[in-house]
């Protein structure tokens, strides 16, 4: 079974959709590893409740970026982790992990990319006043919110949309749409 190792920053819904899935069975790995880069994220709590290892550091605690990551990488080596999948993680990811983890870095975004990368992609779309938004699930390179797209959903963005509702709707498709497309991806098989 593959062995992934979960990014994130904040709530933690994808994190919990994700061992939700490999609990259920739908996905088929194993969450070795949380890391976090921050002490108070809700979703340390979520990994401690699922008895899921964690390493939660802030980047400012290390001389470097590089250090940082390679602190991750010890970590990351040590629980013989495959894959890393990002949910929420609010930072680019550097060099260090990179060539580490080529190819095996997958992140999930609240737009159509390549349109609101960044933050607050929520908030950019009803600034925009467009009537389509979604998900997106990509390849991580050294870029934000960028490298070759693996799956999109849209969600339509209704007459009275509020943030709220928005974020609502937009997790609730990501929350299937991520287990789903890492199964794919674990597998090597087709996915849209
Ligand atoms: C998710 O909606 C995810 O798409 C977004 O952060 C949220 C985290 O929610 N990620 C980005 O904006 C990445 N640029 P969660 O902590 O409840 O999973």
């Amino acid at each position: 079974m593959s062995r992934i190792a979960i990014f994130a920053s904040g709530s933690g819904s994808n994190f919990q959709a994700i061992v939700d899935a490999t609990k259920a069975g739908t996905l088929q790995a194993k969450v070795s590893l949380l890391v976090c880069d921050k002490q108070e994220a809700k979703v340390v709590d979520r990994a401690k409740k699922a008895s899921i290892p964690s390493f939660v550091a802030t980047p400012q605690s290390f001389h470097s970026k590089s250090l940082y990551e390679e602190a991750i990488l010890e970590k990351l080596q040590e629980h013989q982790v495959e894959w890393i999948i990002l949910a929420g993680y609010m930072r680019l990811i550097g060099e260090t992990l990179l060539r580490a983890y080529e190819g095996k870095i997958v992140n999930i975004h609240p737009s159509l990319l390549p349109a609101f990368q960044g933050k607050d992609a929520i908030g950019q779309a009803l600034q925009a006043g467009v009537k389509e938004t979604g998900v997106t699930v990509h390849f991580v390179d050294e870029g934000m919110d960028t490298g070759p797209i693996i799956a999109k959903e849209q969600v339509h963005i209704d007459e009275q949309e509020t943030h709220e509702s928005l974020q609502k709707k937009i997790q609730a498709v990501e929350h299937v749409l991520y287990p789903k497309t890492i199964q794919a991806l674990l597998t090597g098989g087709n996915h849209t």
